[in-house]
């Protein structure tokens, strides 16, 4: 960085970084205006030192809190040693991280790449090529099955299969061969399966997390599993938001103790240091693909391979699923309270401490908006998804007495709240 450039970001201030990134960055985002500066476990602060708390963690990529000690540790040390060797050789990292991780979700192998689209990219080829290769199905004929109100990413083969029109809505022509079921639906989907002999894989989130953290009935996942069983398809559980302990266990799919075909992590798997994903399956699964027939540059780099072995092993050192299952009982219990004294939100849900409010108001309207400013004007960010909801998830290091500080933020702010 030259003189100038240090000297222009040292003296920035938040409303010339936001003037900046809306004269010179690309309007697909619409940000809270808040501009973070720093950040340090469940906290983050702007560039004029004003502290909150990060109710958001990066989308559930921060579930080990803002630059934890231990992963900066591994990333420093590795990245003044070597960081990236690309696939076209081996490196002293991968080997022992691929057993860890297999060991650690019990797979027999892993294929790393780098951001959670990929990984459903990666998880979708995967599926595809088993489809030809072991189920037989005719080629070019593979099928694969979605539900309404997935989100997996912003890619072509991830927007075709989206119902929200504000993904899709001029960027045709989409990718052939999906079929779309509603979710929470196990009819539905065992209709699906019985209609069409060619498919190959059923891609879903165990709870939907851009839809407004949807949690499925109980029974629901285990009902895809014995439906994936019955009907020869894979099971591919994109845990990419739900994953690392996010939900109250180490993956949402242990709730009802499932283990799909393929499993899809990303996001918290590099604790928000880089990015990391992760698709783990079996032999019979992984091994159809060849070498030079997919892959990614810097997908089981060095630096990925030592930062994600020290965010996973956080995860247990510091039984962060077990926080955020007893603490997200006592958040949800705490804005149940909240529901019964306001008409501004009608209900809470969740599971763990992925949990979202719904605002008595329509998709369009700005309520849930100007309530997240406020909060952010109060010390805690959150962010609307789909207009009239609002998503609640902390790093899951967070404390009891924090959570309680938060619980009266939000409280307080909610009940002082002007439409
Ligand atoms: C369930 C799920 N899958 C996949 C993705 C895509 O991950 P990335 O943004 O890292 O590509 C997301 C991102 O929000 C997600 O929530």
């Amino acid at each position: 960085m030259s003189t100038a450039q240090n000297t222009l970001t040292s003296s920035l201030t938040s409303s010339e970084s936001i003037r900046l990134e809306d004269k010179y960055g690309a309007h697909n985002y619409h940000p809270i205006p808040v501009v973070i500066d720093k950040g340090e476990g469940v906290y983050v602060w702007d560039l004029e030192g004003k502290r909150y708390f990060d109710f958001l963690s990066a989308y559930s990529a921060v579930n080990q809190g803002h630059c934890h000690p231990r992963i900066i540790s591994a990333l420093t040390e590795q990245a003044s040693k070597v960081t990236l060797t690309s696939r076209a050789f081996y490196n002293s990292k991968l080997g022992v991280y691929e057993k860890f991780i297999t060991d650690f979700f019990g797979y027999d192998k892993v294929l790393p790449m780098n951001t959670g689209v990929e990984g459903g990219e990666t998880a979708m080829k995967l599926a595809r090529r088993w489809a030809y290769d072991v189920k037989k199905v005719p080629a070019n004929e593979a099928k694969m099955v979605f539900v309404e109100g997935n989100f997996w990413g912003r890619t072509l083969a991830a927007i075709s299969s989206s119902t929200d029109p504000s993904s899709t809505n001029g960027f045709g022509p989409f990718v052939p061969g999906y079929i779309i079921v509603p979710y929470n639906n196990l009819q539905a989907l065992e209709d699906a399966f019985k209609a069409e002999p060619n498919i190959a894989g059923f891609m879903f989130e165990p709870i939907q997390g851009e839809a407004g953290v949807v949690v499925p009935d109980e029974g629901y996942i285990k009902g895809v599993r014995e439906l994936c069983t019955k009907y020869n398809v894979l099971m591919i559980a994109d845990e990419v938001q739900t994953g690392l302990a996010r939900t109250g266990k180490m993956l949402a799919c242990d709730h009802e103790n499932v283990k799909p075909d393929i499993l899809v992590l990303g996001k918290a798997l590099s604790g928000g240091v880089l990015p990391v994903a992760a698709v783990l399956s079996n032999d019979e699964v992984m091994l159809t693909i060849k070498p030079g027939e997919h892959g990614s540059t810097y997908g089981g780099n060095p630096l990925a391979c030592a930062v994600a072995t020290e965010a996973l092993q956080v995860l247990v050192d510091e039984n962060l699923s077990e926080n955020s299952e007893r603490l997200g009982k006592k958040f949800r219990k705490a804005m149940q309270e909240l529901i019964a004294q306001t008409d501004l939100i009608t209900l809470v849900r969740g599971k763990g401490l992925l949990n979202a409010i719904v605002i008595d108001d329509t998709e369009d309207s700005h309520t849930a908006w100007d309530l997240c400013i406020k909060l952010a004007e109060n010390g805690l960010l959150a962010k609307p998804t789909h207009g009239n909801i609002i998503r609640f998830a902390p790093p899951l290091v967070i404390t009891e007495a924090q959570l309680d500080e938060c619980i009266s933020i939000i409280s307080s702010t909610v009940l002082n709240f002007k439409r």
